[in-house]
């Protein structure tokens, strides 16, 4: 069968197609006929050789992955015959060697959910069903955390990345008003086309009173049907002052942060209160450093911390060690070393899963050839991708 392996830590051409011999399904096992395989930022860095938490490092050669799509090909000793021919989705475990860039798959029954019907009444695609499966249930996971309400102010980094997006459909339908980040104009368009036609009228509390006609050009428009979304090019010069511009006099009350170092703590001065009010208009934001504001006016605040996708700790998270902006802002750590233990995910897969189904979440996936893995790490490292990345 074909797999993608790599026998040495590197750049993403170690990444290679090679034939290998079919895995045979155990007791208790299916093998599965793959068609879409989830590509994580994380793989990235085990095919790099950076051995750091979550996962250690594998032993060479391996083949990467740890979420597949496809149909029940065959089932072991044991397993309900009913499975065959099938059509599933699967996470195969937090472990570094998953296999699951590999067109057939040997995967525990127990870890099998069946792919339900899209909103069409057709089968949910299996890339929309794999970008669930893993990103999804974390979104469902992190949302939980987060606790977004119709009376938020919500800044979302990474809005177009895996689950950006899907912070960011949710935030809308829970009434809060939106301040989506995410770097480049193509990025900000695909984001812009998920969010949902028909949307909740918001609760007269709500703080919604974003200037939208002061918002300086590197702002895209807000969206048909909803004046609580700007949608914010952070590769753009001044972003920062755009941001504040679309927030107002209100701070933000709640970011998600996935992506730290210098973007992350720039959103999460979003807020910040004291900053907003008092920069004189002489000094842009991006020129004040959090740290300038000496009195920080965050309480009631929340950081929801769920990654580092750039490779620096967000400062006002405890990942930052001495360098950290003591503020009194609530972080919730979905992941990391702060985080609590992450409860039995299969709850958090079922209810991705089924809000794909339902429609509520609209799907964006970045798909790649599953010959060309190399370029879908290339791509996810060079920030080239929207959504999901999926190798079909
Ligand atoms: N997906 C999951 O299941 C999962 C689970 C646990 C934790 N996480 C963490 O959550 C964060 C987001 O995950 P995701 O799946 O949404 O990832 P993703 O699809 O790779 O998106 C991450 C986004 O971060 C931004 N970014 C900023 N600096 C970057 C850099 N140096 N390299 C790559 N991307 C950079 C990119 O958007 P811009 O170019 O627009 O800034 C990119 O779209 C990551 O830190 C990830 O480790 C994800």
């Amino acid at each position: 069968m074909d797999a993608i392996r790599h026998h040495s830590f590197g750049p993403p051409e170690v990444l290679t197609l090679e034939q290998i011999p079919d895995p045979v399904p155990g007791p208790g096992e299916v093998l599965v006929d793959a068609v879409a395989h989830g590509v994580h930022l994380l793989d990235t860095s085990i095919r790099r050789g950076e051995a750091g938490p979550p996962l250690p490092l594998p032993s060479l050669p391996t083949v990467p992955g740890r979420e597949i799509a496809g149909t029940v090909a065959e089932v072991g000793p044991g397993v309900d015959a009913s499975w065959t021919g099938r059509r599933v989705a699967a996470h195969l475990g937090a472990v570094p060697d998953g296999g699951g860039y590999a067109r057939r798959v040997v995967v525990a029954a127990e870890k099998l959910h069946a792919i339900p019907d899209g909103p069409d009444g057709a089968p949910l695609d299996p890339a929309d069903a794999i970008a669930m499966i893993g990103t999804g249930r974390m979104a469902v996971y992190t949302l939980d955390i987060a606790a977004v309400t119709a009376a938020d102010v919500v800044v979302v980094t990474g809005a177009a990345g895996g689950l950006g997006p899907l912070f960011v459909q949710e935030a809308l339908r829970s009434g809060a008003r939106v301040v989506a980040l995410a770097g480049g104009a193509a990025k900000l368009k695909i984001l812009q086309d998920l969010v949902p036609d028909a949307l909740p009228d918001v609760s007269p509390d709500a703080p919604i009173d974003a200037p939208t006609d002061t918002l300086p050009a590197t702002s895209t428009d807000t969206l048909s049907g909803s004046d609580r979304l700007t949608l914010v090019d952070y590769s753009e010069p001044g972003w920062l002052d755009t941001a504040r511009a679309a927030l107002g006099p209100s701070p933000a009350t709640l970011v998600f942060d996935g992506v730290g170092g210098e973007l992350g703590t720039a959103a999460t001065s979003l807020m910040d209160a004291a900053l907003l009010n008092t920069t004189p208009p002489d000094k842009t934001l991006s020129d004040a450093t959090a740290q300038d504001a000496t009195v920080l006016d965050m309480a009631g605040s929340r950081l929801v911390a769920y990654g580092w996708a750039s490779g620096a700790p967000n400062r006002y998270t405890s990942w930052a060690g001495a360098d950290r902006i003591e503020s009194p802002i609530e972080v919730r750590y979905a992941v990391g070393p702060d985080a609590p233990p992450m409860p039995d995910q299969r709850p958090y897969q079922e209810r991705a899963l089924a809000q794909a189904a339902s429609g509520r979440w609209r799907v964006a996936t970045h798909r790649v050839p599953f010959a060309e893995a190399a370029r879908a790490h290339r791509e996810l490292e060079e920030r080239r991708t929207t959504g999901k990345v999926v190798l079909v």
